[in-house]
């Protein structure tokens, strides 16, 4: 068990190895530009008031978050298992002239060398729901957790083209399972995550829909590949995804969930 997990976890790090040096090439694409605004406006009605809050940014990559959180003079722990992801994020850092802001550390989310209840504010958006319990111990009582999720129901949608099975298993909850590039991962509904960290002592504030919502609103793949658009458009299309991740009626349609919540 414990061997097939260790192999699992290279074939995850060896995946970022490869993928660093492109990581940040898609978020100056339409669609790319597009998920990041939407992911940073709603990270940002619930960052602390408190500058001098102590962060964490786990499984954080090539510091996509970790970076604007230094600018605004947090102190932010960045930690993930792939080094070049890591290497990528120091040289960014370094350039804006904020490392001193920042620790970076090579480290399993589900593993985390902290204290209990190091940080004000823990975000995950990878592997949050395996890391679950780590992400709430070093969180303080009273600080917030931010943790990305595969959306049940936005799952089964992408697979059944390609696996109708799979699709309808992961709907029937017969498995809570998805394979994405290999990687065996969790999926859930709101309404599962919702009971799931509220068992682990949390609150729930939000659970927002986001990623893969411009398939919905029929934005052609041209446009979502393109690296110049139409400000007009960029602003109309992120304020329907920003206000479609608060409708519930339309949350299962996401590839991913992000929970807000509180612990307690
Ligand atoms: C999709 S990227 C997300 C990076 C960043 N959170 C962001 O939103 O831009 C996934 C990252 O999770 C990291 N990762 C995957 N499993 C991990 C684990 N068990 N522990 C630490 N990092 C992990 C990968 O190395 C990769 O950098």
């Amino acid at each position: 068990m414990l061997e097939d997990k260790y192999r699992d976890m290279e074939r995850i790090r060896k995946r970022w190895e490869e993928h660093a040096k492109r990581y940040d090439e898609w978020y100056e694409t339409f669609e790319g530009a597009v998920e990041h605004h939407v992911d940073w406006e709603l990270l940002k009605g619930n960052l602390p008031q408190n500058r001098d809050a102590k962060i964490l940014d786990a499984a954080g990559g090539t510091g996509r978050i970790t970076l604007p959180l230094a600018k605004m003079g947090y102190s932010v722990t960045l930690c993930d298992i792939s080094p070049g992801m890591l290497s990528v994020a120091r040289k960014k850092l370094l350039r804006e002239g904020v490392l001193d802001k920042v620790e970076i550390l090579e480290c399993d989310v589900c593993q985390l060398r902290f204290a209990d209840e190091s940080f004000d504010f823990v975000l995950c958006w990878d592997s949050g729901i395996e890391a679950a319990e780590e992400l709430i111990r070093v969180t303080k009582k009273g600080g917030k957790i931010s943790v990305f999720l595969i959306n049940k129901c936005g799952a089964a949608i992408s697979k059944f083209r390609e696996d109708p099975d799979s699709a309808l298993t992961l709907l029937r909850s017969e498995s809570n399972y998805v394979y994405h590039h290999e990687e065996k991962q969790m999926a859930v509904s709101v309404e599962e995550a919702t009971e799931l960290f509220e068992k682990e002592g949390i609150k729930v504030i939000e659970i927002y829909a986001v990623c893969g919502m411009l398939e919905p609103l029929s934005i052609p793949e041209k446009v979502q590949e393109s690296r110049h658009w139409d400000e007009k458009l960029f602003r109309q299309v992120t304020e329907m995804l920003l206000r479609l991740s608060k409708e519930p009626s339309v949350k299962g349609l996401s590839r991913h969930l992000v929970l807000y919540g509180e612990r307690i």
